[in-house]
């Protein structure tokens, strides 16, 4: 038995794709539930996965009890009614639009499309680490190009390109900094891009963004750039548990990552809650107010507390707390869930999600407690 077992194994292992046989396993932000579960604490708060604390708009949920109605019935296949609202608002057209299964759908759709082995891709480190993950699944070669200043290093990521980089991804607010690029770093970059490189710019949190000196990367689309930008419904929209998010390119990219897009990739239920969310600009407004006056309340407690910070432009904040796994164990269990950075190689930072005034109370005052 323990021989068969040991035979099948080693078989499986010469039978695992090379490429991901040594792969990670991305882990995601701890549900509540399973903190819950796991100690008993009852009445946890989750703020690990930047997340929208105000939860969906009435409006999405009046458009999901309607679509409820309807899910015997296949999703239509190529998102056509959102994808008609959404060209409308961001002023494009339909066939530069495409959706995925939550955004990683579509960086998985772009590695897939555009990726051979040998092929190089790179990224700024720490950045979101799908990027990396998926990108080495296709056998690409990665580069990080170091942070500086806990912001991308443009310059830095446009000197290492050579002749196998095929795709440069840049988390634009960056993932977990909360930092941004702004419009003339943004616009040297793309000065300098040769033509057998694609940009794939990551704008999930670009609703969060106030600031006036934020790259226009849409119109760098419609002027014909080779570029690919990426946007989600999870963060802002509130529709995390759907999985919805999308990619905005040049029509000819948006045809050959249809070839890869499995057939009804993104259900109903999500398609008729996206629609209903671009519609409600006021849920949109309202979540602005909340994550802003969050940011600014949990920024002036930092202060406080004596912590440094990374000045974030988003619904998180990278702090700097000395041993993070070991806070972030003690904040679970007092209920409060964060996301601990080792695994960013930032083992001395948390990332915190800003929540409802509550939410970010408890979390202040949890903290002051384990430091
Ligand atoms: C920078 C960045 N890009 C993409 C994603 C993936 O988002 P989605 O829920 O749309 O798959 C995340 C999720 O946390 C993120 O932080």
């Amino acid at each position: 038995m323990w021989l068969t077992l040991l035979r099948k194994k080693t078989m499986l292992e010469k039978l695992i794709n090379p490429f991901i046989k040594d792969l990670p396993v991305y882990e995601p932000g701890k549900p509540v539930q399973e903190l819950e579960r796991e100690s008993g604490i009852s009445g946890a708060i989750k703020l690990a996965s930047n997340e929208n604390p105000l939860g969906p708009s009435p409006s999405v949920i009046k458009a999901l009890t309607e679509a409820a109605l309807g899910v015997h019935i296949y999703p239509v296949g190529d998102c056509f009614y959102l994808k008609r609202t959404l060209a409308e608002k961001l002023g494009i057209c339909c066939g530069q639009l495409i959706f995925g299964n939550g955004s990683d759908e579509i960086i998985a759709l772009v590695c897939q499309a555009f990726l051979s082995p040998g092929d190089e891709v790179i990224y700024a480190y720490p950045a979101f680490i799908e990027y990396e993950l998926i990108s080495r699944a296709f056998g690409a070669k990665c580069r990080r190009i170091p942070l500086r200043n806990f912001t991308h290093d443009l310059p830095a990521m446009a000197a290492a390109v050579h002749a196998e980089t095929k795709l440069i991804f840049i988390a634009n607010p960056n993932n977990p900094t909360g930092t941004t690029v702004d419009k003339n770093q943004f616009a040297d970059f793309m000065r300098g891009l040769p033509g057998h490189v694609i940009a794939v710019v990551d704008e999930a949190y670009y609703e969060f963004v106030a600031t006036d000196d934020f790259p226009d990367s849409i119109e760098y689309i419609r002027q014909g750039a080779q570029l690919i930008v990426m946007r989600t419904f999870s963060k802002a929209y509130a529709l995390a548990g759907l999985r919805i998010g999308y990619g905005i390119a040049d029509a000819q990219i948006i045809q050959y990552l249809n070839r890869v897009r499995h057939p009804f990739n993104v259900n109903s239920l999500a398609q008729s809650a996206a629609i209903a969310a671009l519609q409600d600009e006021a849920h949109l407004i309202r979540t602005r107010r909340t994550i802003d006056q969050g940011r600014a309340c949990l920024s002036q407690e930092l202060e406080r507390l004596g912590l440094e910070y990374v000045p974030s432009a988003v619904n998180f904040i990278l702090l700097k707390v000395g041993q993070g796994q070991r806070i972030y164990q003690a904040l679970l269990r007092k209920g409060v869930i964060v996301r601990a950075m080792d695994c960013y190689d930032l083992p001395e930072y948390i990332r915190v999600t800003v929540g409802t005034q509550g939410e970010n109370t408890r979390f202040i005052e949890a903290l002051r407690e384990v430091l």
